[in-house]
């Protein structure tokens, strides 16, 4: 694994970017580098509210900006929000940095675990499956793109981080 190119996680909301990305990082050494916490600092206020208040083009701005600034880090595993893939400059950056691995889940497992969730903008009450199933098959080409893909299911956060490492490490990145 080349240690000077980043590790990137990428994937839509409730596939576990956050938690695995906490266990690589614990792994490898590493840094843990969240975008969308980022933002937050940068901001001084939470995603939700953002959204709220400013729209999400404003938003997607501000993430725009905030990817162009972690990728000029090397070294280290940065997480990033379910929506940052839908600009493709962000991930000619992001790829540019590092290698990027795309988590997926099934919708109803997305829905498991982000049903209780009150910080998802883009997942407003209502139908929250109806609403997953649908964004997901929209950005479906967009995840498509990243290097590798694992599925995190029914798998612990550890053990997918222990995948990554294996798959990683074995294809010499
Ligand atoms: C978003 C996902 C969120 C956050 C924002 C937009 C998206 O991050 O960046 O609410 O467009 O899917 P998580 O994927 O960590 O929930």
């Amino acid at each position: 694994m080349l240690e000077d190119r980043n590790i990137v996680l990428v994937g839509f909301m409730g596939t576990g970017k956050t938690s695995v990305g906490k266990a690589l990082a614990k792994k490898l050494k590493r840094c843990l580098v969240d975008v969308d916490r980022r933002i937050e600092e940068k901001e001084k206020r939470m995603i939700r509210e953002i959204f709220e208040k400013e729209g999400e083009p404003y938003f997607r701005k501000l993430e725009a900006e905030v990817i162009r600034e972690v990728c000029r880090q090397r070294g280290v595993v940065i997480t990033t929000g379910g929506g940052a893939v839908l600009d493709p400059a962000n991930v000619a950056a992001l790829r540019e940095s590092g290698i990027l691995v795309c988590l997926s889940a099934r919708p109803e497992t997305i829905f498991k675990r982000v049903k209780n969730s009150e910080k998802r903008p883009l997942l407003p009450t209502g139908d929250k499956l109806a609403q997953i199933k649908k964004l997901l098959d929209a950005r479906e080409p967009f995840y498509e793109m990243a290097d590798h893909r694992i599925q995190t299911d029914e798998q612990s956060p550890e053990e997918t981080a222990a995948c990554i490492i294996g798959f990683l490490g074995s294809a010499g990145t």
